[in-house]
């Protein structure tokens, strides 16, 4: 369909629940939940007047030492990788040519190029947002919505949100357009690994970001959802944007959630299918939510369910948003995140097509799907072997052997907790291809 049948298609949906929303608007005077500071990026709860943390300061990034990440021939220094006006791009052959905007910026208008925080493939982090894979027209909305005030934060302290509105409304139309282009041209690829526990590695926070502390010191996950990088420094210090992230969720979460998503829980809430799609990537012009930042989409709904969030199609969330509690929340962002996400095209899943020379994309997004399987808990973060599981750089296994063996394990890796990758699986081509690449690459 063409953008303006969608716009019309959504004001449509938009008169057609609008006696819903009027139903299910919250009492006036019933105190909100305050925001849930996990999904922001906090330890604790905003108080009354606090304002944005003063940043700067501190010495400038180290300009002499190279820095290296896994799988890239180039190094950049710390300088280099915090330059707000052409930050460090690892792989260039990962994503379409960047155009100006999303690369530099634009320093006169004081513009941040969009690849710094984002990354250049759009990935970005649970602090900002993962822009890649969403319609062109919903990127489009949603920066007119940023530049016309309404995306805001719920929380006071979160300067991001605020300098993000700042770049929408100093941004032209052109380079919005070019952003959206591209960000809508990628498609969006597992990111997020979910994991149910009751007990989580101890945390701190920088800049709005949750990282692991060394030491295996652990705490009780409570009603949260905990979401770090799987290698700190990968992400924190390097931006390394083939370096995903784990979400803890609490025990029981995922299941809690799938009810209220895929029934509505009695009127509780909406399917998110009818509008997100059934496998919830997306569905025309209406944004992909499946295996995104749990906190990220957090925000996102406490936002909208408190006036934060006031976009035009936000209309047709207010329903959704209006009765759900924190712990619903976390129950659906639990099972959302968890949701597999894969080309729908393309990859028909012909492992022994990917047993030759396989194309570059095709191993790199296996690569990201070994982390997010969780291979790399196992078998290293480059398949170069544990003490849990044998390395497979030198394994003896081709393509088809490879296929076999992840959709089913040996007797032995199963009983270790190898995970199996069914013949149906669109994550069964790229990470055979992966796989194989390692072993070629000897
Ligand atoms: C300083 C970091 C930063 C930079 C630079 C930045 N953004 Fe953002 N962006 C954010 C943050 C933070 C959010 C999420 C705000 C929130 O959670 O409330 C965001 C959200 C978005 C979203 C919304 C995604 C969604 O799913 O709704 C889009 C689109 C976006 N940014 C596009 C851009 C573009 C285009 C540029 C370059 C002109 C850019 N951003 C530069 C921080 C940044
Ligand atoms: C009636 C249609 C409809 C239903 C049902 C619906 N959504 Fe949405 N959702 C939308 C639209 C349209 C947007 C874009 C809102 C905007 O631009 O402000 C959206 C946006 C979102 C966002 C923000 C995405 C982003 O990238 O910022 C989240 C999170 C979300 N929905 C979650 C859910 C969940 C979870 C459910 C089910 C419990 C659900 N939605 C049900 C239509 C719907
Ligand atoms: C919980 C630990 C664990 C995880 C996670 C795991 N594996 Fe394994 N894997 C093993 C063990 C143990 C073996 C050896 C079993 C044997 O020798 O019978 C193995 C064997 C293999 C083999 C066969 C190697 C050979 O040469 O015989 C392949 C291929 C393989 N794993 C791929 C993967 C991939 C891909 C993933 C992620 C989707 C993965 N594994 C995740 C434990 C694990």
């Amino acid at each position: 369909m063409r953008n303006w049948t969608w716009a019309l298609a959504i004001t449509l949906l938009i008169a057609l629940i609008a006696p819903a929303i009027i139903a299910q608007t919250q009492q006036p005077g019933k105190a909100a939940a305050p925001p849930p500071p996990w999904a922001y990026g906090f330890a604790t709860p905003p108080n009354p007047g606090d304002k944005p943390p003063q940043g700067g300061g501190g010495n400038p990034p180290d300009n002499v030492t190279q820095k290296h990440v896994d799988g890239s021939t180039l190094g950049f220094t710390q300088q280099q990788i915090a330059n707000g006006f052409s930050p460090a791009d690892w792989f260039p052959n990962d994503h379409p040519a960047m155009p100006d905007i999303v690369a530099h910026g634009r320093r006169e208008a004081m513009i941040i190029a969009c690849a710094l925080c984002h990354y250049p493939n759009g990935k970005g982090r649970p602090e900002n947002a993962g822009p890649a894979g969403q319609s062109y027209s919903y990127i489009m909305q949603t920066l007119d919505d940023f530049k016309n005030g309404n995306r805001k934060s719920a929380d006071p302290r979160k300067a991001n949100t605020n300098r993000m509105a700042g770049f929408a409304k100093a941004m032209t139309d052109d380079e919005m357009k070019a952003a959206a282009q591209y960000f809508s041209s990628m498609k969006w690829t597992p990111w997020v690994k979910v994991v149910e526990t009751d007990m989580v590695p101890k945390t701190k926070i920088n800049a709005g970001l949750y990282l692991a502390l060394e030491g295996n010191e652990k705490e009780p996950i409570g009603q949260r959802i905990i979401e770090v990088p799987v290698n700190s420094e990968a992400t924190d210090e390097l931006k390394d944007p083939h370096s995903g992230f784990i979400a803890y969720v609490p025990t029981g979460s995922i299941q809690k959630g799938e009810a209220l998503v895929t029934t509505g829980g009695n009127g509780r809430t909406i399917q998110c299918g009818a509008c997100h799609g059934a496998d919830l990537q997306g569905l025309g012009p209406v944004p992909g939510i499946a295996g995104r930042s749990p906190s990220y989409l957090a925000r996102q709904l406490y936002d909208m369910q408190n006036g934060f969030r006031t976009g035009v199609w936000t209309e047709l969330m207010k329903p959704v948003v209006a009765k759900l509690t924190p712990d619903d929340m976390v129950a659906i962002l639990a099972y959302v995140s968890s949701r597999p996400v894969g080309s729908s095209s393309g990859s028909s899943g012909s492992p022994s097509a990917a047993a030759g020379g396989a194309d570059p994309s095709l191993i790199a997004s296996g690569k990201s799907r070994f982390t997010t399987y969780g291979c790399i808990d196992c078998h290293g973060m480059n398949g170069e072997g544990t003490d849990q599981a044998p390395d497979l750089i030198g394994t003896r296994l081709d393509g088809p052997g490879i296929a076999k063996f992840l959709n089913k394990p040996s007797a032995d890796a199963k009983a270790k907790g190898m995970p199996d990758i069914p013949p149906t699986s669109p994550d069964l081509a790229p990470v055979v291809a992966y796989v194989l690449s390692l072993k070629h690459a000897q």
